[in-house]
């Protein structure tokens, strides 16, 4: 297995843009390919007002900027991945569309090159059926968390045939950037998403069991837990739409007790999906 000299990122959207970023910002060069070379350079702009945002913070002298981004190139072609030492995946969480990049992949990318995704809901071992069988022992997931350039958490996660190597190649690599991996067993939900939406459920039993008001329930969770944001403020960032999708997801994996209530789907039905359309369990 080589050394992390240069990482591909495939899909410059919300997570894959950040991610290249947080490779960028430890010093690697990364190329960012999405479908077209605008929607590349698109999530590439966008990283520019992240780093805005980390400078005013104080988080990043501001010289540091242009450096980081002349780091990322994008584009809309496989051929730049020919040397690549990582690729992660981050495109629409669509098994056939996640399948069809890992086939084109397969055919440019280095013998030695591994093979990383960021999927949610899709089992690592199912998607890895899309490699040829001498590249599935260094086929693995890496779980990202929004907004990936700021969230330190990766979930690790080997399929049924990754090899050990490849387990430590890619704890090793979310180490060199900054980040700390957690080893994780290729099951529904992972480890984080199982406990978020077990609370999350709970949280809306509660809200309509008329118990507490979703701001007190909010600050309940941030006063008393730790939290650093409530249950009903981060569904609001993250999307009912998109919550919905993965209770039903994890309902069919382990039953009932992932069941969504209704409350949520009335939020759906309504489009009170969160911060993207100025209201959600929240007014913007
Ligand atoms: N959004 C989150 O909070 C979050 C958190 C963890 C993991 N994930 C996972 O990360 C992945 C990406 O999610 P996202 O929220 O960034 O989605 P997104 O819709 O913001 O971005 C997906 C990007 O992939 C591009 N794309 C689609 N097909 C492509 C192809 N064939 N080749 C190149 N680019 C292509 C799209 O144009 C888009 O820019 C999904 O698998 C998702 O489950 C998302």
């Amino acid at each position: 297995m080589g050394e992390l000299k240069k990482v591909g990122v495939v899909g410059a959207g919300m997570m894959g843009a950040e991610i290249a970023l947080s490779f960028a910002q430890a010093g690697y060069d990364v190329t960012l390919k999405d479908a077209t070379l605008e929607l590349a350079q698109r999530g590439k702009d966008r990283l520019g007002g992240v780093l805005d945002k980390s400078i005013k913070k104080g988080k990043l002298e501001g010289d540091k900027k242009e450096p980081i981004l002349s780091r990322i190139t994008p584009t809309d072609q496989y051929e730049p991945f020919k040397d690549v030492d990582l690729v992660e995946e981050a495109v629409f969480e669509d098994f056939e569309v996640k399948r069809q990049v890992f086939k084109e992949l397969d055919k440019v990318c280095k013998p030695d090159c591994i093979f990383a995704t960021n999927t949610s809901s899709i089992p690592i071992t199912r998607l890895a059926t899309s490699v040829e069988k001498g590249r599935i022992g260094q086929f693995i997931g890496a779980h990202f968390f929004s907004p990936a350039s700021v969230m330190k958490l990766v979930e690790v996660i080997p399929g049924l045939e990754t090899k050990e190597e490849t387990v430590v190649f890619m704890m090793d690599c979310i180490q060199k950037i900054g980040k700390n991996p957690i080893r994780v067993k290729d099951v529904c939900g992972f480890v984080v998403n199982r406990i978020l939406h077990a609370m999350w459920i709970e949280a809306n039993r509660l809200l309509e069991e008329g118990v507490a008001t979703p701001e007190d329930i909010d600050t309940g969770c941030k006063l008393g837990l730790g939290h650093p944001i409530g249950p009903y403020a981060l569904m609001d960032l993250t999307g009912n739409d998109l919550n919905l999708q993965v209770q039903q997801i994890l309902y069919e994996a382990y039953g009932e007790r992932f069941k969504p209530r209704p409350i949520l789907k009335q939020k759906v039905d309504a489009k009170h999906l969160g911060r993207k359309t100025k209201r959600g369990w929240y007014v913007y």
